[in-house]
């Protein structure tokens, strides 16, 4: 489950049965009557910005009856998202699920939901329900955003952030709170972060390869977990997750303090480039540069790939950064946007 706010165990074995089989009958001891029972086993996949449709199919068209799709997770507020219900001739659409959704209605048994314009939120789990009189039955089914995870840190230092405040720092870089299951993907590809950070379920995380006394211990390696925080009175860093972009990033060189940087971007119709975009480029463009580059938040990063004896040393890829120098006398290129 994507967006799962589930209790964060880190056995890869519950993460496992639930990535294998993420579409099911929500009724596991009822034989489906009205349903389509999938016979693929796979969540859908897609990427920021594509449209998609969750599939969903009548065995026959009973005579009165009513679909009803929701997003089950994550839940905001304790209140059900519910997408639309249709009678199979009006559909009602609820919330701003207008613009985005709508029945496929490809065929008559389709009752496949169709979403355009996928936003990183729209991640999450889907059900699919039918109610014929008293009788209701349903699938869920998984929609994942592909995606890139990064932590990141308050220009201030480490642990600033609120759970808020998280939540605002990653909007800011192109990004929202990344889930438990994608720090966990994160960190299959190789993400370790020796600092904690919020999640969007309002958990405190952070992934280890390499336990070292400082990191974890002798745990294993895996995701250690604080559970829930309090989201106001404590602070940490945050995990932000990114999908790919309309533009891209490219590389304006130096020496160039970060007023200079702005403008060189603004000369090029650009502008500095917020961290989530640059792990985009990095991640989904293969950009890659053994240079600094100032980017919209004020500090300087570089995106590497693979890693080479003559760039610095670093050992691994990733987006490697030199924080947050002093904007007016640090010099160095520029990461720009367009
Ligand atoms: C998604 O659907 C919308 C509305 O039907 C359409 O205008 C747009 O071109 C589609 N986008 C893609 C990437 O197919």
């Amino acid at each position: 489950m994507n967006c799962a706010a589930f209790i964060v165990v880190t056995t890869s074995l519950l993460f496992l049965t639930d990535a294998v089989n993420p579409y099911h009958n929500t009724d596991k001891d009822k034989e489906l009557q009205y349903l389509m029972e999938p016979p693929v086993y796979a969540g859908i996949k897609a990427r920021r910005g594509e449209n998609t449709t969750l599939p969903c199919v009548l065995r026959t068209v009973p005579s009165h009856y009513k679909v009803k799709w929701s997003k089950v997770e994550p839940l905001h507020t304790g209140v059900e998202n519910i997408v639309l219900i249709s009678n199979g001739h009006e559909v009602k659409y609820y919330g701003t699920w207008q613009s985005k959704a709508s029945l496929r209605r490809m065929h008559a048994l389709d009752i496949s939901l169709r979403l355009i314009k996928l936003e990183l939120q729209d991640c999450g789990l889907y059900q699919c329900e039918l109610i014929n009189g008293i009788d209701e039955e349903s699938v869920t089914i998984t929609l994942s955003i592909e995606g890139v995870v990064f932590p990141y840190q308050s220009s201030h230092g480490r642990y600033k952030f609120s759970y808020l405040e998280a939540k605002n720092a990653c909007a800011k870089q192109d990004a929202t709170l990344a889930t438990y299951t994608q720090l966990y993907m994160e960190w299959t590809e190789g993400l370790e972060w020796c600092n904690a950070g919020w999640l969007n379920d309002g958990t405190v995380n952070y992934p280890i390869l390499n336990p070292r006394p400082a990191c974890g211990k002798d745990l294993p390696p895996g995701i250690r977990s604080y559970g829930p925080r309090h989201k106001t009175k404590e602070h940490y860093d945050a995990f932000c997750f990114t999908s790919t972009t309309e533009g891209s990033v490219f590389y304006v060189p130096g020496p160039l303090n970060f007023l200079e940087a702005a403008r060189a971007c603004k000369e090029k119709g650009a502008s500095l480039a917020r961290v989530g975009q640059l792990y985009s480029s990095w991640k989904f463009l293969g950009l890659e540069r053994c240079d600094g580059g100032w980017l919209d938040d004020g500090s300087v990063r570089f995106p590497i790939i693979i890693p080479k004896e003559r760039c610095g040393g670093i050992t691994h890829p990733g987006v490697h950064s030199f924080g947050f120098p002093k904007k007016s006398i640090s010099l160095y290129g520029a990461y720009c946007y367009r």
